[in-house]
This record gives C-alpha cells, structure tokens and sequence, in this order.
C-alpha cells in the first residue's frame, strides 16, 4: 500500500543555471559552474513551487515515513532540486535542533539567544546538507568521479556521500592544516586524501584545475547545488520557529557557502510569503582570515586576499570563491560582517562546550561575534537573535586538549590518590 503522504515529484523543467552577473542562463544539466562571463551560477526556479510547497504540506511531512520527507534538505524538496527519487542520495539529513543556553546568552549580554546545531548532521556538520544535493545531482548526470578541497568538514561529508553512491572520491586538503577527527573521517568513509602541500586557497586552486582537465566533478560551494541543499538550514530554522523571523541570524564565515546560501534562502522565503520581514545576517570571519570583513569594512569597493591563519582551522580561507554572491546576502539583508579574534573564539568556545552543547572552534566565532556586535550597540540586548553552531565538539578535539585551563590529572589506582585529586 503507498503512503498517502509520499509525494513523487515530477522533475521540473522550469529550472536553469543562471548568471549572478549577466543574463545568460544554462541547462541544469550542464556540468559547469561559472557563466561564460566568469562569474558564479545559481539555480534558479519558477515561482510555481510558492503554491506547492505550503506550511501545511511541510507539517505533514514532519509525519511521514518517506525516506525524502525524513531528511531535513529534501522535505523541502521543491525548493531545493527536482529529481526523480531513484536518484536521491539521502543519509537523511538535517533535523538538527534549536537550543537556548541562559549561560551562553548571559555571556553575549543578551536576552534571547538560539542555537541551531548543525553538528547534529550524519557526518558532524552543515556540510551533509549540501552534499546530499551535489552528489544526487552527480548520480542524476550519471557522474561517478567527484572531488573537492576543504580544510576537513567538506571533505568528510563529501568522502561519506560519495561511498553511499558508489562514486570514487578524490579530496585535496591542506597538508597539517585539518583536523585530525575530520581527516579520519575522510579516510575512513575511504576518499582518495591528497594532502597539497600549501594553504587552503592553493588546495582550492588546484581541485579546480583537476576538475575540469581530469574529468572529476567538483562539489565545493561554486558548485551551485551545494548552496541550494544549505539553504534548508534557513527553511527548517524558520519552520521550527513557526514562520517567526528572528532579528538576526549569525554564521560563521570562511568560503562564504552559507552566507550566500542563507540569503538566498531569506529572499525565497520571504517571495514564498513563508516570512514578513528578513532578518539580517550577520557573518562572523576570524581576525587572521578576515578577507570578506575587509571588503565589508570598505564598503565592498572590491575583493580582498589574505594569507590565512587562525585557530579555526575550518574556516581558514583567504581567498572565498563566493564572495559576490555573500555581498548580496549582506546587503539584501542589512547585514554586518564582523571578526573576532583567536582569544575571543576559544573563549566562547569554552562557554558552549561547559554549557553542555559543545561545538568546533569555527562555529564559537557566531557567540564570540553577537557578544562583540551587542557590546558595539549594532545588536540590541533585546534582540531575537539565532546562531549556526556549525561543526560537532568532537571535529576538533586537539582545539580542546591544548586549552591550557584544562587538565586530566593523572593518579595512581587507589582511594588516596582519588581524595587526594579532587582536594577531598
Ligand atoms: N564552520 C565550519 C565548521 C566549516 O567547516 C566551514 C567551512 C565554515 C564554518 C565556513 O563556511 O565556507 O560556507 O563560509 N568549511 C569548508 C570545508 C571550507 O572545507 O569544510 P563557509
């Protein structure tokens, strides 16, 4: 008997690759992503799926057994990729929940905070939700050769997505420069791990020119399906909320994946009439890897490059591939782009994980950032604000060991030594 809830989509052929920069719009089976032009793509679609996809349908599914409507990216689905279901490759993901710590909003010195953990993803962070789409995508355009650089999450996720599907993957990440948690992840879901000797940005340099002269398909987010799939952080934050916009949503900012992907989805979401009013982004970058600050701080009269270093190995990127496509969500948004330091993102980081969430270095930068946005007047105390924790505590665990104020004692097997340990 067929599921009275299971809605077979039919494949859209209203959807196309588009230019973010000229008119020109491409078939979205071509395998491309930039236009002509240069510039990046996006997936763009009719306005049919506003009717389509209604707040109750997205109720119903939160019922229904269909594996689709059990993942948190293809529950909304029509907003997302038409594709025949058979070529759907779903962990599932998503479903992550929102949190509210009084602590954590103590230390930011504000009134209502929320937590949406994206660490609760299959493979430990945001990643999964895009992944899920560019490698379901790869699978529908009968690709089976798949390849990214990261500085780890993306290449953990992608390394697990790709075995599901039976796709050989291949992952260049920068060479010591990854944690170890994430490595083994890579490693162990069994990617091909080539490790550049050189940054991040090189390592991205290269997986592009690999991509196009080797034949492999590239899944890192200029990959326009990888944004669509992260979008779903918006929509499920929203759903979750009741349709209720928050006053600001903070994210950390490295390669400007999500910055560009919640924009997008802010602006779908408020055309959809899901929300009245848009909140405002607010992306956090580390002080040692500041590029999109800059630029922000001089009004986005250009793109700047750093040389990248900072203790959030996930987010140590100089040179972000999705930077005019993050400018829009900021300045569609009325948003701000702020950095804090090393210091400040261990610190926050060490409220999280002792207020029992627990997240990675880079995802601390949003709780470092609202504490330093409400102190500079820009965030009021008495504004509704959620942050994206996006990476799992246990992505970094070297980041917590080498926190100097915390010690494992060691002791001799015996009650003495115990009383003796804890002072008793
Ligand atoms: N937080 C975490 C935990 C990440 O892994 C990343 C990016 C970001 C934030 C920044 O997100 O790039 O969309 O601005 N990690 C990528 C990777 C670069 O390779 O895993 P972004």
């Amino acid at each position: 008997m067929t599921d009275p809830l299971i809605t077979l989509h039919a494949p859209d052929l209203s959807e196309r690759l588009q230019c973010v920069a000229c008119t020109a719009s491409f078939s979205i089976s071509e395998v491309r992503y930039h236009c002509t032009c240069g510039a990046l793509l996006t997936v763009e679609r009719d306005d049919a799926w506003h009717q389509t996809l209604t707040r109750a349908l997205l109720a119903s599914r939160q019922l229904s057994h269909n594996p689709l409507d059990q993942s948190g990216v293809w529950s909304f689905r029509e907003a997302i990729l038409s594709l025949p279901p058979e070529h759907i490759v779903t962990h599932p993901e998503g479903r992550t929940r929102l949190y509210e710590r009084r602590s954590l909003a103590d230390f930011a010195g504000i009134e209502q905070l929320g937590f949406k953990h994206e660490g609760e993803n299959p493979t430990g962070s945001f990643k999964d939700r895009g992944m899920t789409v560019a490698v379901s995508q790869a699978k529908h355009l009968g690709l089976d050769y798949v390849a990214c650089a990261s500085t780890g999450n993306t290449s953990a996720s992608l390394a697990a997505y790709a075995s599901q599907a039976g796709m050989r993957a291949v992952v260049f990440l920068p060479a010591g420069k990854i944690a170890t948690s994430k490595l083994a992840q890579a490693v162990g879901y069994g990617a091909t791990c080539l490790a550049v000797q050189g940054d991040f940005d090189e390592a991205m340099g290269l997986v592009q020119e690999s991509a196009s002269k080797l034949g492999m398909y590239l899944v890192n987010s200029v990959n326009p399906f990888r944004l669509e799939g992260q979008k779903s952080i918006i929509f499920e934050l929203l759903a979750q909320r009741n349709f209720e916009a928050p006053d600001w949503i903070v994210v950390p900012a490295g390669n400007l994946g999500n910055t560009s992907a919640f924009g997008k989805a802010l602006r779908e979401a408020h055309a959809a009439g899901w929300i009245n009013r848009l909140p405002r982004l607010a992306a956090i970058q580390a002080a040692g890897a500041n590029p999109f600050y800059l630029s922000y701080a001089d009004e986005f009269s250009h793109s700047y490059q750093v040389k990248a270093e900072t203790v959030a190995t996930a987010i140590r990127i100089g040179a972000p591939v999705n930077y005019s496509k993050a400018k829009r969500a900021i300045l569609d948004t009325l948003g701000v782009v702020a950095q804090v330091t090393d210091q400040e993102i261990m610190q926050a980081k060490a409220a999280i994980d002792r207020s029992g969430l627990g997240c990675e270095p880079a995802s601390a930068a949003t709780l470092a950032g609202v504490r330093q946005l409400v102190q500079a007047g820009t965030i009021k105390a008495s504004d509704d604000v959620v942050c994206i924790l996006t990476g799992h505590m246990l992505k970094d665990p070297e980041a917590v060991l080498a926190a100097t104020s915390l010690k494992v004692k060691e002791i001799a097997p015996n009650l003495q030594a115990v009383q003796a340990a804890l002072g008793a």
